[in-house]
């Protein structure tokens, strides 16, 4: 039994000899589920709940349960040295306790509560949308619209080599790392929906069709399944919604909205804990293959960071995403600045003027990326002072019933 038992792995079975529920553990759930062989041999075998913490499998998996690694062999073996680090990160708190996490009907009116007490909070609500103005309230629908297209982001995360999850359900740190993360996301949507539904002062079919349509659209932000590409990508997108959300969650407090500052703040606060996960992730690929990371990050800001939600319409603006950035821009929701700010926070973090490159094309995308932050920011700036010159003209917004705005 001894040598039987030290073959253990991380999905448990239950025997039902001598007439209880004893651990056999198997490798995975598949191999679980598939191998009536296994199944047997594991059946006599009965474990005592762990005192020793169990050895890790080394497990021949089938083909298909492989990440793909088509293009970036060597990127995936770095991907698989992280692998370790990105479960420790899981453990210790990096993502939510799935049974503490908060969910949107924490921040929601009590459907199961007293009737009249929910009738109340919901005037309440009504009655505080009444004083957000029309921008703030399209910063907000963007934003929402962004979160919504969340399949999208997932697929993202699959294109990925390396980190991708073949199955749907594999078992490994990527995988599971991808799942949970989905997992958070899909609260935030779900909860600015409900919010601007309940303040009844947008027009939520348009909102929906728009949603419909980006989903369909899709996204490409260049990352080329490349795992250093995307996860530089959602290094820098991660923070950019953080920063968004805590803005619009500030000013829906300053027109005397609680309900939604508390809402905005609760999501930035996920999003701040997703930016450090990624950029903890990035710092370890620097530190394994400096060069390849150098050359991809300095790659992706040469095409400048594109934002997830730039193919929304509505099916009648076709400058639908630049009117939404424009008026997030003139409430100092979302700038140039920032975009600027971010690159130099990410520098920042990844130490970038101290990692050691040899190749000259990883030298020569070092010097390129310690300028850039400075350069973006002149750019940013002279932009800022283009745009108070020419201020926005106000246009129809399906979102609003065709309000101006
Ligand atoms: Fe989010
Ligand atoms: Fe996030």
């Amino acid at each position: 039994m001894g040598a039987k038992a030290a073959k253990v792995g991380l999905v448990t079975l239950f025997s039902l000899a001598e007439g209880g529920y004893h651990a056999a553990q198997l490798p995975n759930r598949q191999q679980a589920t598939r191998s009536s062989s296994a199944r047997i041999v594991n059946l006599d075998v009965v474990v005592k709940p762990d005192t020793v913490k169990p050895q890790k499998a080394v497990e021949e998996v089938p083909e298909y349960m492989k990440s793909k690694r088509n293009m970036y062999p060597s990127k995936c073996d770095v991907m698989d040295q992280i692998e370790d680090f990105v479960q420790e990160q899981i453990d210790a708190g990096i993502l939510l306790d799935q049974e503490k996490a908060w969910q949107p009907s924490d921040f929601l009116p009590d459907s199961q509560g007293p009737m009249e007490e929910w009738f109340d909070e919901i005037r309440e609500i009504r009655k505080v949308h009444e004083e957000i103005p029309d921008d703030l309230l399209l910063v907000l629908i963007g934003d929402m619209v962004t979160e919504e297209a969340l399949p999208t982001y997932l697929t993202l995360l699959n294109t990925l080599e390396g980190t991708d999850d073949p199955t749907g359900a594999v078992d490994t740190a990527w995988g599971r790392w991808s799942r949970q993360w989905t997992s958070e996301e899909n609260r935030h949507g779900d909860l600015l929906n409900r919010y601007l539904y309940l303040g009844g002062r947008v027009n939520m079919r348009a909102i929906e069709q728009t949603i419909m349509r980006l989903i369909s659209s899709g996204f490409d932000p260049d990352t080329r399944c490349d795992p250093y590409r995307g996860f530089i990508y959602t290094s820098f997108q991660e923070r950019a919604t953080k920063i968004s959300h805590g803005n619009v969650g500030k000013l829906l407090g300053n027109c005397g909205d609680k309900w939604g500052a508390k809402i905005c703040a609760r999501i930035a606060g996920d999003e701040a804990r997703h930016e450090k996960a990624y950029q903890m992730f990035v710092q370890r690929v620097l530190e394994l293959d400096p060069d390849g990371a150098m050359i991809s990050y300095a790659d992706m800001m040469k095409k400048q960071i594109v934002m997830p939600a730039e193919l929304m319409s509505d099916g009648r603006n076709p400058n639908l995403y630049n009117d939404f950035a424009r008026v997030a821009t003139d409430l100092n929701v979302y700038t140039g600045i920032d975009y600027a700010d971010i690159m130099d926070h990410l520098n920042t973090f990844w130490k970038i003027d101290q990692v050691r490159v040899t190749a000259p094309e990883a030298v020569e995308a070092q010097e390129y990326l310690m300028k850039l932050p400075t350069r973006y920011r002149k750019l940013a700036e002279r932009g800022q002072k283009t745009l108070a010159k020419n201020p926005r003209e106000p246009i129809e917004w399906s979102w609003l019933n065709d309000r101006k705005c």
